[in-house]
């Protein structure tokens, strides 16, 4: 059990759908879109129903169900305009970015929407993403050594002047960006995500970002990789938030939300999947100790091609609220939520799960005073 501190309320994001085919695999109706206007409603109403993040994904080509993609940068950065208080959270990958080249429009970003730009460094498990681009595919360790170097240049980018860095990956001269990004009270630089669950990514989590996701897990995977994750930070003297991912199935009844997840799986673009699968062989399975993500993924667990299932956010709002106040009191700082149908669902969600929650841990606050 983590002795960090637990935050007061727990912190909601929600992917943002900017690949098509939704985020299952499967044939079942969504009702989800993945054009501007319709992300553009949502991140509004997502906004308005307590969410404080959104996190665009990066995709190149097409792939397993997601034949078109918007670029996440420009999109994130198009969302920002057309909210308020909304942080976009751009997914970004170190192999097809120059750190430099980020950090300047990172910095624009961020001035543009008053200190709301954030990135997700992911470092990567579609081969063929980076070989149609002729850009070489690295082994998954030196993927993330190259994330590593990543995180900590554009940190230095965005918060010191007259940059020098020798790394085996990236080679920076006496670079000084102007304007820098905000440093707010919140933040003194854009926040810094890391998406990957293996030991290297966990290293990299603990040592450089702000902030570590994790795929979908029950509460004994997230304790394990809380442990590990905090371990490294402590080595380094710093703290890192934990966010979860999570497939949200809230309905009016149990049998309705355990009907909603048959009928996905049920559905499931078995091709797709399977396709998927195979190549996620690149990621955590490629490693020596097997832990990073996807490592041990069922048929069902692989429909939600981020293991959402695996959180088990799925009942009446009450079973959800419940459970997330559990995930919070393992250490987990924010859930990050998929939808089978977002508009509809984020609502939902706002007015009927987010309301259980609060008064949950206000309860909890009140009982330890
Ligand atoms: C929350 C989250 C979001 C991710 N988003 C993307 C993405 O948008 N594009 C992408 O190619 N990979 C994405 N990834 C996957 C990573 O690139 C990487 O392949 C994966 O985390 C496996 O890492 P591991 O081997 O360290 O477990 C994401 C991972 C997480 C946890």
């Amino acid at each position: 059990m983590s002795t960090e501190k637990i935050a007061d309320e727990i912190k909601f994001a929600y992917w943002v759908p900017n690949v098509s085919g939704g985020l299952v695999t499967s044939d079942i109706e969504q009702r989800t879109g993945w054009d501007f206007e319709y992300n553009k409603r949502l991140a509004q109403t997502a906004e308005n129903n307590g969410f404080e993040y959104a996190l665009s994904q990066v995709r190149y080509e097409a792939s397993y169900g997601a034949e078109f993609q918007h670029e996440s940068t420009s999109f994130s950065l198009a969302l920002l305009g057309a909210t308020e208080r909304l942080k976009l959270i751009a997914a970004i990958h170190p192999g097809l970015w120059h750190p430099a080249v980020l950090a300047k429009f990172g910095a624009t970003a961020d001035i543009l929407s008053g200190g709301r730009f954030a990135i997700n460094v992911v470092s990567g498990w579609f081969k063929d993403e980076f070989t149609h681009l002729g850009e070489p595919w690295l082994e998954h360790d030196e993927r993330y050594r190259r994330s590593g170097e990543f995180l900590e240049v554009i940190r230095k980018i965005w918060t010191e002047d007259n940059v020098d860095y020798r790394g085996d990956f990236y080679r920076i001269h006496d670079f000084t960006l102007k304007p820098k990004p905000l440093n707010t009270p919140e933040r003194p630089n854009p926040e810094l995500f890391q998406g990957g669950n293996s030991t290297a990514a966990r290293n990299n989590g603990g040592r450089y970002s702000d902030w570590y996701f994790s795929n979908g897990k029950d509460f004994d995977g997230v304790t394990e990789q809380l442990d590990d994750l905090r371990a490294v930070a402590r080595a380094h003297n710093r703290e890192v938030r934990f966010g979860l991912n999570g497939f949200i199935i809230a309905r009016d009844t149990e049998a309705e939300a355990r009907d909603t997840l048959r009928e996905i799986v049920e559905k499931a673009n078995k091709p797709a999947v399977e396709g998927f699968r195979s190549a996620v062989q690149q990621a955590g399975s490629s490693t020596g100790d097997k832990k990073g993500m996807w490592a041990d993924s069922s048929f069902e667990d692989l429909v939600q091609y981020n293991d959402g299932f695996r959180t088990q956010l799925i009942g009446t709002p009450e079973q959800v609220a419940e459970r997330i106040v559990a995930y919070k009191k393992l250490g987990v700082d924010l859930v990050l939520g998929g939808f089978l149908h977002f508009q509809e669902e984020i609502e939902y969600f706002g007015e009927r799960v987010l309301p259980l929650v609060r008064e949950l841990e206000l309860a909890d606050r009140s009982a330890t005073v």
